[in-house]
């Protein structure tokens, strides 16, 4: 199967999930279960859920036992994108292409729909129909739990927030605030196959580490040198807040050269894997020419 096929596949089952999860019209509060719907469905390129998927189909792992954790990561950073734009934090209008949660709805709807997505993610996990085992299910929640919370992305965004005053303390917020669903993403796929074997997660860990930072410069470049058209946010809103960033510090060719080097620390790290299959490097190459 190409890259193409399998993420065509992938998203398609995805979306049926986010579906499926979001357009239930039992919800006590239509309003608050609209702008949740209105913040996931439309737009966003599903990275953190395609990782599940390609690191779960290096192992052999049935697309039904993926699904619950894909679905649950892309809910995560959902929620995380709504509380980053509100005023209080980033203060971004747009998102995806569209006015921001908080610009669609309201600040009060937009933070309740993320304080709603974050526990439907932990549910999604615990009941979604499959095969799972209850331990893999635990064991998902604990990884999930983890990297967004007080060791995780909560912790990096608060940094973001505090503002850092050094290189090294910027690749630590960058870890934390992106890197830990990145990572998480990459854990979840290998959970959902099973894996136990500390050599091949420790290599799993150092592909997800890499692209973790490499995604967050990326992102900072894109802020500077992409319209808002193409990335579909805010252009320069990073110089805007005053943000410290690897190319406010490093400089835009450094940036670029940095990426290039964790890109290829990241693909080099799956050569210690013993399953070969070239889908999960394929996808790294891929993320890292993106362009949005
Ligand atoms: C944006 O993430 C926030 C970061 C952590 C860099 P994405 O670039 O994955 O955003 P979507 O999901 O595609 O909208
Ligand atoms: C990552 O940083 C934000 C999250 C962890 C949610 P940014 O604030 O740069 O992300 P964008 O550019 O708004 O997507
Ligand atoms: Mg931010
Ligand atoms: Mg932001
Ligand atoms: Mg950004």
């Amino acid at each position: 199967m190409t890259l193409t096929d399998f993420i065509a596949d992938a998203e398609a089952r995805l979306e049926n999930l986010l579906h499926q999860y979001l357009l239930d019209d039992s919800f006590p509060a239509p309003g608050l279960q609209k702008a949740a719907a209105y913040a996931t469905l439309k737009g966003g390129k599903r990275t953190r859920p395609l990782l599940v998927y390609l690191t779960g189909q290096l192992f052999h792992a049935p697309f039904e036992e993926m699904d619950a954790a894909a679905c649950a990561i892309e809910l995560i950073h959902v929620y995380s994108l709504i509380h980053d734009d509100l005023p209080a934090m980033d203060n971004a209008d747009f998102r995806r292409g569209k006015p921001s949660c908080h610009q669609a709805f309201n600040e009060a709807i937009a933070i309740l729909a993320g304080d709603a997505l974050q526990p439907m993610a932990f549910d999604i996990i615990a009941r979604h129909p499959s095969g799972l085992t209850a331990k893999q299910r635990l064991d998902m929640i604990k990884v999930l739990s983890e990297a967004s919370g007080m060791r995780g992305m909560a912790a990096g965004q608060t940094m973001d927030m505090e503002g850092v005053s050094s290189p090294d303390e910027l690749i630590q917020m960058y870890r934390l605030k992106t890197g830990a669903l990145l990572n998480a993403s990459v854990r979840l796929g290998a959970l959902s196959a099973g894996v136990s074997d500390s050599a091949t997660l420790d290599a799993l860990y150092l592909f997800s580490e890499n692209i973790g930072l490499a995604f967050q410069i990326q992102d900072d470049l894109l802020d500077i040198e992409k319209t808002a058209d193409q990335t579909g946010k805010p252009q320069g809103i990073d110089q805007t807040n005053g943000k410290i960033t690897w190319p406010a510090l490093q400089g835009i060719t450094a940036s670029r050269k940095k990426i290039e080097t964790l890109f290829n620390t990241a693909i080099q790290s799956l050569d210690l894997v013993a399953e070969k299959n070239n889908l999960l490097s394929q996808f790294a190459t891929r993320l890292m020419q993106r362009n949005k």
